[in-house]
């Protein structure tokens, strides 16, 4: 260390060390400035502006894509002050990075949230969730309509470090307390649930939370936030696969959770840990699909009611699964609590065996076949032989997947074309 410099060494290297540390060093837990988030605003003007610094690096008008995994330090007086907290800024990537920081930011604001972490996928970011706030003893409670590796991760591999997962019938508000006791910290629901789109009334989910001490998870993919803002309702913590409409152009993996400072504090240092962060592409990737969110959904919204409708009407289809129709048991919810219903359908073809309905999924033509949703291309498949082949039939049975189901996440293409293809596809 260069003698000229006045540094106390004691004093800076003692209490605020980062190892070992309960609370978390500033660095990692804030911001790097105070970003605009237009607060009420509309969802394109947030969208597109929120969480951006006005003026980027050289005047660029789009984020800049850092493509480095470390940042360097002027000097040990420099690095010192950063150490002390006296500099917020970037230090290593695992512990953040300028695209993540502002894709963190603008989803916040979608989100009326005061924080929201970014993650590699929508699992990574569910498995930090619950391996920040979880440990062995605990438990959680579950309705029981949830993407099937939520519940493998839940039932499989949260179990082996001893928490333990109760499965209740989905929307079943006295099972689901029932199922709390002194060890539950968490209740945790989707709304609309994939691939039933059941949608939870979330007045009665947060006042089960609150009535019993019990932080709430509501996982919104497929509402998005365009459509539900569950942390408007009270919500602890609202989880995304950013995988879907987030991106929403079928070109990225990403996962997010958003809610207060003080709860994802605790997850935010942990994920410096667990490193299951973005490359700098994937971030600008994502930040680029969010600018024009809502342009898309309300295509996606528009092309989800009309196809429902369409199938509805259709002689072959024996039932529609869609919250936007008077037909779905949840309809009153979805239309009390959502501002749209999502681009996401799931119908039966009628009298169909799992080979008929095949035929109907292949004679698609613009519709392609691939898992996922929330793309700008319409996807189409058959969950028996796609998600939950691998499941025992008695497992479908419980998990409601029948053999003539097929799951359709519509895109933003033309709604005429759409209904065309899938009426070619049904009449051939
Ligand atoms: C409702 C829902 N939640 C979470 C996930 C997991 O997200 P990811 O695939 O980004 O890990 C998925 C994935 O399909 C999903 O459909």
């Amino acid at each position: 260390m260069p003698t000229n410099m006045s540094i106390d060494r004691d004093s800076y290297l003692s209490s605020d060390s980062v190892c070992g540390d309960d609370a978390p060093p500033p660095h990692l837990v804030e911001r790097a400035d105070d970003r605009p988030t237009f607060s009420g605003h509309g969802l394109s003007t947030q969208s597109v502006h929120g969480g951006e610094q006005r003026q980027k690096p050289e005047g660029s008008i789009t984020q800049p894509i850092f493509t480095t995994s470390t940042y360097t330090f002027e000097s040990t007086a420099d690095l010192l002050r950063f150490v002390k907290g006296e500099d917020i800024r970037e230090e290593y990537g695992r512990y953040g990075s300028p695209n993540e920081k502002s894709v963190e930011a603008k989803l916040a604001a979608l989100e009326n949230a005061e924080d929201a972490i970014v993650y590699s996928s929508g699992m990574a970011a569910i498995v930090g969730l619950f391996m920040t706030k979880l440990e062995s003893g605990d438990e959680i409670v579950f309705f029981d309509q949830c993407y099937h590796r939520s519940r493998e991760f839940c039932s499989k591999h949260l179990a082996r470090y001893g928490v333990v997962t109760h499965q209740v019938p989905t929307g079943d508000f006295a099972a689901m307390e029932a199922a709390i006791n002194d060890r539950t910290k968490m209740i945790v629901s989707e709304s609309p649930t994939n691939p039933h789109l059941t949608c939870i009334d979330l007045e009665k989910f947060v006042a089960i939370g609150k009535a019993n001490e019990v932080e709430t998870l509501i996982d919104a993919t497929l509402a998005t936030p365009y459509n539900l803002r569950p942390i408007d309702f009270g919500v602890d913590y609202v989880w995304h696969s950013a995988t879907k409409y987030l991106g929403g152009h079928n070109d990225l993996l990403a996962g997010s959770i958003a809610g207060r400072r003080e709860l994802l504090d605790p997850v935010r240092k942990l994920r410096g840990v667990l490193g299951s962060v973005n490359s700098a592409h994937n971030l600008y990737l994502l930040e680029r699909g969010m600018k024009t969110f809502e342009l898309r959904m309300q295509r996606h919204n528009e092309n989800g009611l009309r196809i429902a409708e369409f199938l509805e009407a259709h002689p072959r289809v024996e039932r529609v699964y869609y919250p936007g129709l008077a037909s779905h048991p949840t309809h009153a919810i979805a239309a009390a609590q959502m501002r749209g219903f999502g681009g996401l359908i799931t119908f039966t073809v009628k009298g169909a065996d799992w080979e008929a309905t095949a035929r109907v999924v292949d004679a698609a033509k613009i519709a392609r076949i691939a898992p996922s949703l929330g793309g700008v291309e319409t996807l189409i498949e058959q969950p028996l032989v796609m998600s939950y082949y691998h499941c025992t039939p008695e497992e479908r049975v419980r998990f409601g997947i029948d053999d003539n189901m097929i799951r359709l996440s519509c895109g933003i293409e033309n709604t005429e074309d759409l209904i065309a293809d899938l009426k070619q596809a049904l009449d051939a």
